[in-house]
């Protein structure tokens, strides 16, 4: 029997990128993948496309920043497939700037995606996992919620903001769901090559743009490899789960230099 075989398991962000490669690691896995965008026809194809090769999938228009969305959701999946065991927190906003030019207006708005999106979305399965007591909830970080390099803290303050708060946010969520049979991992993908690099837009410079997209595509992981390794490697009994290589080792300096933001952890890492 294939390891997830059954398993209902809601993605959000599963249009395009990590998401979608994500959902087709977990259909290949035998599990009934739901998938949640605000981009229809996208994941519409990705369904359908795992339908014909005779996997369960379905897809479904949501924005996780809109309370009303979410809970559309919530109704038609709940009576179409019934609580989801595994919910995976995906979905992302990214708008550039930093503290000297950043407006206020996009960081809420990446706040209300990356960060109150997932708690709308854990919300609205919440008592059913309760009453059954078990689930399981990924919310996907970044190593940017702790070592930026000072590229992206200038220039993705909101991004990096909003990781660090999924973190924080997954710990509270871990300590008041274990003892209801629910675990929560949070996990810290690769650089990885997406399409979101060649929308990059908000208040740093078109310079910022051009180089970070630069910098991604040639560092960046193809999403496929990322999300198998993902897949692959997550255990519901493993809070911390990366597949960036030498981040535990950042994190170890991190803490050795006082979180010194002046440190360059990157040139740290055992990468
Ligand atoms: N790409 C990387 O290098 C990298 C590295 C570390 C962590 N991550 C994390 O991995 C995740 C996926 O990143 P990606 O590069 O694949 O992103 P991406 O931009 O390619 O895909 C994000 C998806 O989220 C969807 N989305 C955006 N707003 C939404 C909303 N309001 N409601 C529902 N869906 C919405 C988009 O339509 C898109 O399909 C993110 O959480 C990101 O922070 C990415």
């Amino acid at each position: 029997m294939k390891i997830y075989q059954n398993k209902i398991v809601l993605i959000t962000g599963a249009a395009r990128g990590i998401g979608q490669a994500i959902a087709l690691e977990f259909a290949t896995a035998g599990a009934i993948v739901v998938m949640a965008d605000v981009q229809n026809e996208p994941q519409e194809a990705v369904a359908a496309q795992l339908r014909n090769e005779g996997h369960k999938a379905f897809a479904f228009h949501c924005d996780v920043a809109n309370d009303d969305s979410v809970s559309a959701l919530g109704s038609a999946v709940l009576e179409k497939l019934g609580c989801p065991d595994i919910i995976y927190n995906n979905a992302v906003l990214v708008r550039t700037g930093g503290v000297l030019n950043a407006d206020l207006n996009a960081v809420r708005k990446e706040l209300d995606v990356n960060v109150l999106g997932y708690l709308r979305i854990v919300q609205q399965f919440l008592p059913q996992m309760v009453l059954r007591g078990s689930g399981w909830i990924i919310n996907t970080a970044s190593p940017n919620a702790f070592v930026p390099p000072p590229i992206v803290a200038e220039n993705l303050m909101g991004y990096c903001i909003s990781k660090a708060a999924e973190v924080s946010m997954s710990h509270c969520m871990s300590v008041s769901l274990k003892p209801k049979g629910i675990n929560v991992s949070v996990v810290f993908p690769d650089i990885t090559y997406t399409d979101s690099v060649k929308e990059l837009h908000g208040s740093a410079s078109n310079n910022f743009n051009t180089d970070f997209a630069s910098f991604i595509t040639n560092e960046g992981r193809p999403a496929t490899e990322v999300a198998a390794r993902i897949v692959k490697g997550l255990d519901p009994n493993k809070f911390f789960f990366s597949v960036y290589n030498g981040f535990e080792g950042m994190l170890k300096t991190w803490a050795s230099q006082k979180m010194d933001p002046g440190f360059n952890y990157l040139a740290s890492s055992a990468l």
